[in-house]
C-alpha cells in the first residue's frame, strides 16, 4: 500500500524530514532554465512546514561522472536559484556533506547532489544508512526519479518510516487514467529511440499508437526504405511492423548536409537527405481528435533546430481532442515539455493539455507497468 504523508500527520509533526525530490531540472550555462519541478514540490513542503518539521532535501542532478562535471552539476545552482527566488517561505541552507550537518534553526536544508556521493546509483545501503542518520522520517516526493532503485530514493526505506508526497499522489492519479482507460485511448510518441519504448509499445492498453520522430524512421528502415542519413536504431522491432495499432507518418522534412534546402517528401522520394521532422496527414490526425484520452511523449522532429511542423501539427489536434471529444490530455517527458513551453505561454498550456506529468522515464515506466521500480521496493522494505 501507498502511504501518503496526509494520513499519517501524526508520525511526522515535528521531526525531521529528508524529502527526496527530483530537481534533475534543465539546465542552461549552470542556471536553472526551467523550474516546473522545484514549483511541483512546493505543496509537499508546505504541508511538511506547517507540521513543524524540519527538511532536508535531497535530490540528483545530471548524470555526473567525472570532478570536473561536479562543478556543472552541484546542487548549489538550485540552492542559488530558490534563495535568489524566494521560491521558498523561508530561506534555504546548503549541506556539503553529512559532517556539515547542525541544525541552525533554519527549516529547510538543500544537500549537495545525490550522485556525488559512492554507491547512490547501485543503491549502497551504506550510504542509505547515511542519509537515514540525519533524519527521523523519509517522505518520497520524487516522482520523476521512482523508476530508479537509488539509495536516496528507495534504500532510505530499509533504515525510517517511508511516506509519499502530494505531487506522486497526483501524477499516480493522473497517469492511472491511462493504465485503466475508459473510452478510446491514442498515445502519441516520438523523440530518437524506440529502443526505449518497446515494453511500453507492447503493454500499453492504447487503442491506437502514433509513432513519429526517429523512432519511425527506424520502423520505415526495418521495412527496408531508404531513410538517407538520418538517424535509426539497428535493432530488431519486426513484430512491430505489423501491430495494427500502429499509426506510422506518411510525409518527411527533409534537409541537406548543412540543414539546408527544406523539402517534403514521400517515404520512396528520400535519397542522401536527413529526414529532420515527421508529418501525419489530416485524416490519420482524425484518430487524435476523436479520442476521449491522449497521451503524448516525444516530439516528432528536431524543434531544437527548427523543425518542428510535425509537432505543431499534433498540438493543435490535443486542443481538437478537447474541443471536439472532451478528451482528457496528458503529455509527459523533457523534450515534449520544452517543445510546449517553447511554444505555448502558461495561460494558454490549458486549452490544449490537462495534465502535464513532470516524469520521463519514471511516467513510462507508469503507463507501461501500472507501478514503478522504487515503489515496489519500498512496499517490500519500508521500515515502518
Ligand atoms: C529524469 O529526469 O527523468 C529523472 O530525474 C531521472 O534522471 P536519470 O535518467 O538521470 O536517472
Amino acid at each position: 500500500m501507498i502511504r501518503y504523508i496526509d494520513q499519517y500527520k501524526n508520525e511526522i509533526v515535528n521531526k525531521k524530514v529528508i524529502l527526496r525530490i527530483d530537481y534533475n531540472v534543465p539546465l542552461q550555462d549552470v542556471k536553472v532554465k526551467d523550474d516546473t519541478r522545484i514549483i511541483e514540490s512546493l505543496e509537499t513542503i508546505n504541508f511538511l512546514l506547517n507540521l513543524n518539521c524540519d527538511i532536508i532535501l535531497l535530490t540528483h542532478l545530471g548524470r555526473p561522472k567525472t570532478e570536473e562535471d561536479k562543478k556543472k552539476y552541484t546542487t548549489k545552482i538550485l540552492y542559488s536559484y530558490i534563495n535568489e527566488n524566494k521560491i521558498f517561505n523561508t530561506d534555504v541552507e546548503f549541506l556539503d556533506n553529512f559532517n556539515e550537518l547542525v541544525f541552525k534553526g533554519g527549516k529547510i536544508y538543500l544537500f549537495e547532489n545525490v550522485r556525488f556521493f559512492e554507491g547512490e546509483t547501485k543503491n549502497s545501503l551504506d550510504l542509505a544508512k547515511n542519509f537515514a542518520k540525519l533524519a527521523d522520517v523519509f517522505v518520497n516526493d520524487a516522482f520523476g526519479s521512482l523508476h530508479r532503485v537509488h539509495s536516496s530514493v528507495a534504500g532510505i526505506s530499509n533504515f525510517l518510516p517511508t511516506f509519499f508526497g502530494f505531487l506522486v499522489k497526483k501524477e499516480i492519479e493522473n497517469l492511472t487514467k491511462f493504465t485503466d482507460p475508459k473510452g478510446k485511448f491514442t498515445l502519441i510518441l516520438g523523440g530518437a529511440k524506440i529502443s526505449d519504448k518497446l515494453g511500453l509499445i507492447k503493454n500499453i492498453k492504447a487503442h491506437k499508437i502514433f509513432i513519429g520522430g526517429a523512432m519511425a524512421l527506424t520502423i520505415y528502415k526495418q521495412m527496408g526504405k531508404n531513410i538517407g542519413k538520418s538517424f535509426y536504431e539497428d535493432i530488431d522491432i519486426n513484430d512491430l511492423i505489423n501491430n495494427p495499432k500502429i499509426i506510422l507518418p506518411n510525409k518527411f522534412v527533409t534537409v541537406d548536409d548543412n540543414y539546408q534546402n527544406k523539402e517534403i517528401k514521400e517515404i520512396d522520394q528520400v535519397g542522401n537527405e536527413i529526414i529532420v521532422d515527421v508529418i501525419f496527414d489530416d485524416d490519420q490526425l482524425q484518430d487524435i481528435e476523436n479520442s476521449e484520452l491522449v497521451f503524448w511523449n516525444g516530439p516528432m522532429g528536431i524543434f531544437e533546430k527548427g523543425f518542428q511542423d510535425g509537432s505543431m501539427l499534433i498540438l493543435a489536434s490535443l486542443k481538437k481532442a478537447k474541443e471536439k471529444s472532451r478528451a482528457f490530455v496528458s503529455v509527459g517527458g523533457g523534450d515534449t515539455l520544452s517543445f510546449i513551453n517553447k511554444n505555448l505561454s502558461k495561460q494558454e498550456i490549458g486549452n490544449y493539455i490537462d495534465f502535464v506529468s513532470t516524469g520521463g522515464g519514471a511516467t513510462l515506466e507508469f503507463l507501461e507497468k501500472s507501478t514503478l521500480s522504487a515503489i515496489e521496493y519500498i512496499i517490500n522494505n519500508v521500515k515502518v
